[in-house]
């Protein structure tokens, strides 16, 4: 009896000391709830801006940090430095239960130093440094205070009109799943609680990239198939990968606003997913429902946003305003407040800032990070890698033939660089960047990346030529000037970095301004030329396509800009990105993408005109497709192997490719894999990209790339919203881009 007396009080006190373990954060939580008055509770889920920064419209409240006192602040935004943060949490830390801030911040894509837009990171395809680049900027943003990055944006998106095409990873759902849980990562590091780990922050939950027309803000409407398909993936994505919080979006979703949708953050987030974190709305979004018609002022908005299940509410005041007497009214019940304020406390918990509330605001470690050298050189290799090849012709003499005309020749005699972007710094930075007082010194320009890259025996000459956005065109004849006497000219145009990000939907995205005319008159000189294009979204510039001998997409790259621009004009690095979203040709034929549905009417090309709701006056092709992009050198594709023609459901199917590099360069391709389901129980896409391997070859090397399918690859949301797999036939296709591959067909056998 005695020693089964023993055993059984050991198992109470291990598992008694286990589940305290376990539950120790709940517990914590628990004990702080229990103390909390219900004005504390709801002073939790009220988020301020600070005055110092804005990323919306602000409401001048000059009571803000007296508020943070009386515990009606939970979290402040555009808050920080370890100084201004220290000065908040003393403030906090006069409240009744000295329940610590947290500080959120728009970290999307570098703090201090600036990495390249998402949407060039994700041209990049190389998930292990998209990993990298949020984590230096959670290392950078830790350091300065912030506990919370509102990222990553990981909207799906097919129309780039949409200004928020920048922060996202594109059109496709695998690649942008894979980057959100890359990001997550990156951002969490090797756990929160670590002071140079931030929450990450899913966003906006949900669809926000499908608004009617690309118009920021606007309507969505969609099935609830196409939603899970589509939309959905990378959230859960980054749900499994453990990001922290989620925050909800502007939109309306099939008559529903994502801020008060309970399908999307009850249903499918909190219930299916079993999501632990706690929930953001966007900027004023609760009270933005009274806009949208959805709720009469922001008593009925705070009590319709509270009982969807957003927990916290960003700069609205329709929580700090109304809940009380919704909870008085018997409008919200408590238990949705406790639950709300258990997920935001965990979080605080799970962070450190009831041990430690000043643990981030560390000055000594911000300085430690204000000059990173190491940062700046991940940062370089992720701009390098993000540039987008578009063209390369041979142009006699200069390159002979079968010779594109990049990379140029370190030994060029005269080099004329012409265009905005040229001498161009903080307009290499991108929406969502942070301006600081040594930017033009620390940015990198093109002019100055290409001088440090050459001897003094380059003659480099220069010409503005014309601005990015105005119809001035004096600037053109010193342009044309300059050409005449260089050897190669290097034009850069583009887009300013306002001109695409939040609140930035542009009709017309042609190449703004007179810059192609600019493009024009250089080229008429008969010099050869070389055009490199700075852009948040996909341009519309088909003239400059179609006559200019060889084309890099640069995107926003970042603080090292102008090196990674030279690393690649010159050849120390042979480009390797890949296009994340279709090109249009123009504005007319958006929205394009590649994993369209085959319709009743495929047209198999141009000439079919009764086909694939084609235009009669426009190609169906984009100007490029999903996937594009060419290197230095040729990757030449074998015909596919698989393993066998048929499999079954608890078999795998491999299928293999040798890629040889034949050109004269080493490269780096992203060999991609698509699938097509033939047939299915609702309409499939013409192909969908199902894997992709980035793999190196020296020139004249050859290497075999294998993919195994499984049904985890074959599966789709039925018209039930149930995932599944149907046995039935499948192209699969491998290739350097989805409309460059080699074809293969296998049966799925019940
Ligand atoms: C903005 C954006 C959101 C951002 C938030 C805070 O309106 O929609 O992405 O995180 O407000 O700046």
């Amino acid at each position: 009896m005695k020693r089964n007396l023993i055993i059984v009080s050991a198992c109470c006190i291990f598992s008694f000391t286990a589940i305290s373990q376990k539950k120790s954060i709940d517990q914590k939580v628990d004990s702080v709830l229990k103390l909390m008055t219900l004005d504390e509770k709801i002073g939790q889920m009220n988020q301020y801006n600070g005055p110092w920064a804005a990323t919306g419209p602000l409401t001048n409240d000059d009571k803000l940090l007296d508020q943070i006192k009386e515990g009606k602040v939970g979290s402040m935004l555009n808050t920080t430095g370890a100084k201004r943060t220290r000065e908040l949490q003393d403030l906090a830390m006069q409240t009744r239960l000295k329940i610590p801030l947290l500080f959120g911040q728009d970290v999307i894509h570098g703090y201090r130093t600036i990495f390249p837009i998402p949407l060039a990171e994700a041209a990049s395809w190389d998930m292990k440094l998209i990993e990298q680049s949020a984590r230096v900027a959670a290392t950078e943003a830790a350091a300065a205070g912030v506990h919370w990055t509102f990222a990553p944006m990981v909207d799906i998106a097919r129309d780039p009109r949409w200004g928020r095409v920048m922060e996202g990873a594109g059109e496709d759902t695998y690649l942008g799943s894979l980057i959100a849980a890359a990001r997550v990562k990156g951002f969490q590091g090797k756990g929160l609680g670590n002071t140079d780990a931030v929450m990450a922050c899913a966003k906006h939950f949900a669809a926000y990239g499908a608004a009617v027309g690309g118009r920021d803000y606007n309507s969505v409407d969609m099935s609830l198939r196409q939603l899970n398909e589509v939309y959905l993936p990378p959230f859960k994505a980054a749900a499994d990968a453990g990001v922290a919080t989620f925050m909800n979006s502007f939109n309306d979703l099939n008559g529903i606003p994502a801020t008060g949708n309970k399908y999307l953050q009850r249903d499918i987030l909190k219930g299916k997913w079993k999501f632990k974190g706690f929930v953001v709305s966007d900027w004023g979004s609760v009270g933005e429902m009274i806009n949208h018609g959805y709720a009469k002022d922001n008593y009925e908005a705070a009590m319709l946003a509270a009982n969807a299940g957003s927990d916290m509410d960003m700069e609205s005041r329709s929580y700090i305003q109304n809940l009380s007497k919704l909870v008085k009214d018997g409008k919200v019940k408590l238990t949705v407040i406790d639950e709300a304020v258990k997920r935001i406390l965990r979080m605080k918990f799970v962070m450190g800032l009831f041990d430690d509330p000043y643990k981030f605001s560390n000055e000594e470690r911000e300085k430690s990070q204000w000059n990173n050298a190491e940062h700046r050189k991940i940062e370089r290799e992720m701009a390098k890698k993000s540039i987008v090849l578009l063209k390369n012709n041979p142009l006699p003499p200069v390159g002979g033939a079968g010779v594109g005309l990049l990379p140029l020749s370190k030994q060029t005699k005269t080099i004329a660089l012409i265009g905005p972007f040229i001498k161009a710094v903080s307009d290499n930075l991108g929406f969502w960047s942070y301006d600081w007082p040594d930017d033009s010194s620390r940015i990198t320009s093109t002019y100055d990346g290409i001088k440090s890259k050459l001897s003094a025996d380059t003659k480099l000459l220069y010409a503005k030529g014309c601005n990015i956005n105005d119809s001035v065109t004096t600037g053109f004849a010193e342009a044309v000037e300059v050409a005449k006497q260089a050897d190669i000219v290097v034009i850069q145009v583009g887009e300013a970095r306002d001109m695409t990000g939040e609140a930035k939907s542009r009709s017309n995205i042609h190449l703004p301004g007179v810059q192609e005319d600019l493009i024009k008159g250089v080229m008429a000189t008969g010099k050869p030329v070389v055009v490199m294009i700075n852009a948040g979204r996909p341009l519309i510039f088909n003239w400059t396509a179609d006559n200019v001998p060889a084309i890099l997409y640069t995107w926003w790259l970042g603080t090292e800009a102008g090196n990674a621009v030279a690393d690649v004009l010159f050849g120390d690095y042979n480009p390797s990105g890949k296009l994340p979203m279709s090109f249009p040709l123009t504005e007319g034929q958006i929205p394009i993408y590649y994993n369209h549905y085959n319709t009743g009417r495929p047209a198999q090309n141009d000439n079919d005109r009764f086909y694939r709701s084609a235009y009669i006056d426009l190609s169906l092709y984009p100007k490029y497709a999903f996937g594009y992009g060419l290197s230095y050198t040729n990757f030449e594709y074998s015909d596919i192997k698989l393993s066998k023609s048929s499999f079954k459901p608890t078999e795998k199917l491999t299928a293999t490719v040798t890629v040889k590099n034949t050109g004269n360069y080493d490269g780096e391709e992203t060999v991609q894999l698509y699938i097509q389901d033939l047939f299915g129980s609702v309409v499939r896409p013409v192909k969908e990209l199902k894997g992709f391997q980035k793999v190196f070859l020296k020139k004249g090397e050859v290497k075999e790339i294998s993919f195994t399918i499984t049904t985890e690859d074959l599966k789709f949301f039925n018209d039930k919203l149930e995932k599944i797999y149907e046995p039935g036939e499948f192209k699969l296709f491998i290739g350097g881009a989805s409309n460059n591959v080699k074809e293969a067909s296998f049966t799925l056998i019940k």
